[in-house]
Order: C-alpha cells, then structure tokens, then sequence
C-alpha cells in the first residue's frame, strides 16, 4: 500500500482538479464584491456545513461529518442584520441556508403553518374524513403537481392574460386560497421582508460545495478576488474584507489519483482506506490570499481540557487574528474568543441555544458572537489605518 502523503496547498492545487464552475462563480463573486465595496459596505466571506470526501470518482460512497451548516448560516443573517456588511455564503449544498433556515423540514415544516380556505369559507381537511377508494388503503389525494405532465400551451385563441395592472385574484380556479395560520403570520411577514430585502440590495451572494477539494478552490478563488478588489477609488478590499471559517472541514481525503474509478467492490470482506492529510490552508491564506482582511477560524473539539492550547497553536501557527473555540456538545450556549493578548468566553444560559423558531424569540448565540467580531473588526480596520498592530 502507498504511503499516506502530506500536500501542501500548492501540491493540492496542483493535484486535484478545479469545480467545473469555478471560472464563472468567481466572476459572479468579484462583481458582487465590487458593487458592495462601492457602495461603502465592508464583505465577509462565511462558510458554512461539512465537507464531504468521496471514496470513488463515480462517487457512490462517501465520508461526511456531522455539521448541518447551523451556525454558519446563522451567523450569514447576523452580518446582514448589522446592515454593514454583504455576505458571500460558501455553503454545502443542501444545508441551512440563511432565511430558509427558519423554516427547515426538520424542525418547522412550512406546510404545516398553511391552511387551505374553501371557496365557501371552510378550512380544507378540518374535521373531515379522507375519502378512501375502498382498495389498498389509498387515499383519494389529487396528483402531486410535479408529479403531473406539464400543462399544454394555451391555443392561440385561448383567453388573453390579464395585464399587469390588473391584480390576478388570490385564488385558485377552484375558488380555494391559501392561509398563513395566525401565529405564524407577523414572524413570516417580518423575516420574508428581511429576506426581500437582502434580495433587492444585492447583498447575500451563495456558492455550494460538496467535497473537501471543491471547498479549497472555492475558498482560495473567493480569498483572491476579495483581497485583489479595488473599490471605484482605487482602495482595495483589504482589511475590511472579514473571513468566517465555519465550516467543518474534513482533515483527511483520499487524492484524486489514489481513487478509485469505479464503485469499490464488496468481495474482498473488509476495507480499508487509507487516507492523506488535507493541507492546512490558513497559513497561506494569511501570507497570500487574503490581502490582510480579518480572518476568523473555528476549532472544533471534543475533549475540554484541549480546546485552548489546540486554538493557541492555530493562532500562532498560521498568524491569523482570532480563533473562536467550541465544543461539540455545548456550541450552541458556549464559545472561546481566542487571541494573542488572551481569551474570552461568551456564554448564554443553555436553554436558549439551538435553532431559533419562526418566531424568532429564541436567542442565538451567533447574535453575541457577531456583535463582538464586528467590534474586533472595527479595531482592526482602524489600526490598519493607523497602522498599528492589532493584538
Ligand atoms: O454547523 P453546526 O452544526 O452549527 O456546527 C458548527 C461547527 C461546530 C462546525 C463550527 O462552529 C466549527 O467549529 N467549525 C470548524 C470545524 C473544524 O473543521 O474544526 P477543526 O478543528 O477540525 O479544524 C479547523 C481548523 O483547522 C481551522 O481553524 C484551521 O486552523 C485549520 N484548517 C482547517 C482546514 C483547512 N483546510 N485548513 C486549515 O488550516
């Protein structure tokens, strides 16, 4: 068996193949940042949810981690909330997203906050019975739209479209609407203006990911062009550009030439993988990407007693500005604010972490963490003009 290899990021790079959109997104990404820094807002960078590492290149199996991108996409809302910064949201695909987020399958089904009104006024499927064929237990459901063939263009004779300063009547050909049940109405209203909001100013940019080495060229290219960008004033990005190292990226891959091609066989009884080292790309962020923006990076552990020294080291290793510590069990009510001059903790009581509902009244600890990195940045972005050191 090969020997399992240690890249540094040039040899990575150099190795793994780029994501086939990548030219086209960093395009989208320096025009985003372009807009954003002439209108005087500042950009940080979030990433957000776990990496995979396929085991094939026919990808069949593949390892993952745990993160359902919770933070990340928390904390995504929290920037824009402080009306100061544009964000660029580098995200696993399919995991939380900023917005949508509040109203995840999982934990707050949207359906069930609709009501269906008949054309006589009365709640559709309150206190009726489903009709049953009588067969296998089917229920007499009307077809899944997506399941239906897609409807035939109208004749040339059909009915002429409304025009558009007509409102078309809120209903549908049955004469049956559609309802937002009351609690949920005034939380819904407040976040989809929010969400509109963000849309029409152009301030939320999104990019997914999948794989630990389509997360690398992501976070490299996006690093680049925001550490290049020049506002209309000839001023670059630089230290008001912020780095938000959410993600939870794996440590281990297998490279692209040691893959297999096809979907590994069963026959052989057990398998073992051997896998090699994802290079630690901070260091080289710092020296060369970045451009001296404010880089955040998280540490994740398990085991208390080692979170702080293994923060300290990343700080001190790669020469970035603050590492924010957290532990698997208590992320969401507890982290570490780790810095040269010293660390601080940041707690909220336990019972209010986790998601926050459509109601918004629950706490998240992201708000706190926010409000304290936009102060950090703040200083940074001063004593980067007076050249000072930041500590
Ligand atoms: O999504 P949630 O469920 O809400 O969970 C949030 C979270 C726990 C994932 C998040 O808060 C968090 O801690 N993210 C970082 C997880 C992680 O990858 O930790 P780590 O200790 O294994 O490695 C991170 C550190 O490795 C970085 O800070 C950096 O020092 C280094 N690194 C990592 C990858 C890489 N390619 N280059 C690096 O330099």
């Amino acid at each position: 068996m090969a020997e399992a290899q240690q890249f540094s990021a040039e040899e990575f790079f150099a190795q793994q193949p780029p994501p086939p959109q990548l030219e086209q997104h960093l395009e989208a990404v320096q025009r985003f940042v372009e807009h954003n820094v002439n209108q005087g807002r500042r950009v940080v960078l979030v990433t957000s949810g776990g990496t995979t590492v396929p085991l094939e290149h026919n990808v069949v199996r593949f390892l993952d981690n745990f993160s359902a991108g919770t933070r990340g996409a928390s904390s995504a809302e929290h920037f824009l909330r402080s009306g100061r910064y544009a964000v660029i949201f580098l995200h696993r695909q399919h995991s939380l997203q900023p917005f949508s987020r509040h109203y995840s399958h999982s934990t707050n089904p949207f359906l069930d906050l609709l009501d269906v009104v008949s054309a006589d006024g009365s709640l559709a499927g309150k206190g009726k019975e489903p009709e049953r064929d009588g067969g296998a237990g089917d229920y007499l459901f009307p077809p899944i739209p997506s399941m239906q063939s897609p409807p035939a263009s109208p004749p040339s004779t059909s009915r002429p479209l409304p025009s558009l300063d007509v409102p078309m009547p809120p209903t549908a050909e049955d004469g049956s609407t559609i309802q937002i049940r009351p609690p949920h109405l005034d939380p819904m209203l407040s976040l989809l203006r929010s969400y509109k909001l963000v849309k029409s100013l152009g301030v939320l940019h999104s990019i997914p990911f999948t794989t630990v080495s389509e997360y690398l060229w992501y976070l490299r290219g996006i690093s680049r062009v925001m550490g290049q960008t020049k506002d209309c004033e000839g001023q670059a990005l630089g230290r008001r550009g912020m780095y938000y190292l959410a993600a939870a990226v794996s440590d281990f891959f297998i490279p692209y030439t040691k893959m297999s091609e096809h979907k590994i066989q069963s026959g052989k009884g057990s398998l073992v993988i051997e896998m090699d080292q994802v290079p630690k790309v901070l260091k080289t962020m710092v020296d060369e990407w970045s451009n001296d923006g404010f880089i955040v990076s998280f540490k994740l552990e398990t085991d208390p007693a080692i979170l702080i020294p293994k923060a300290r080291g990343a700080l001190e290793r790669y020469g970035h500005q603050i590492v924010v510590g957290n532990l698997l069990d208590t992320r969401k009510h507890e982290v570490v604010f780790v810095q040269r001059a010293g660390e601080e903790w940041l707690r909220i009581p336990a019972d209010d972490g986790g998601a926050r509902g459509a109601g918004g009244e629950v706490k998240e600890i992201e708000e706190d963490i926010i409000a304290h990195l936009v102060g950090l940045h703040d200083r940074y972005v001063d004593e980067g003009r007076r050249e000072g050191p930041f500590k």
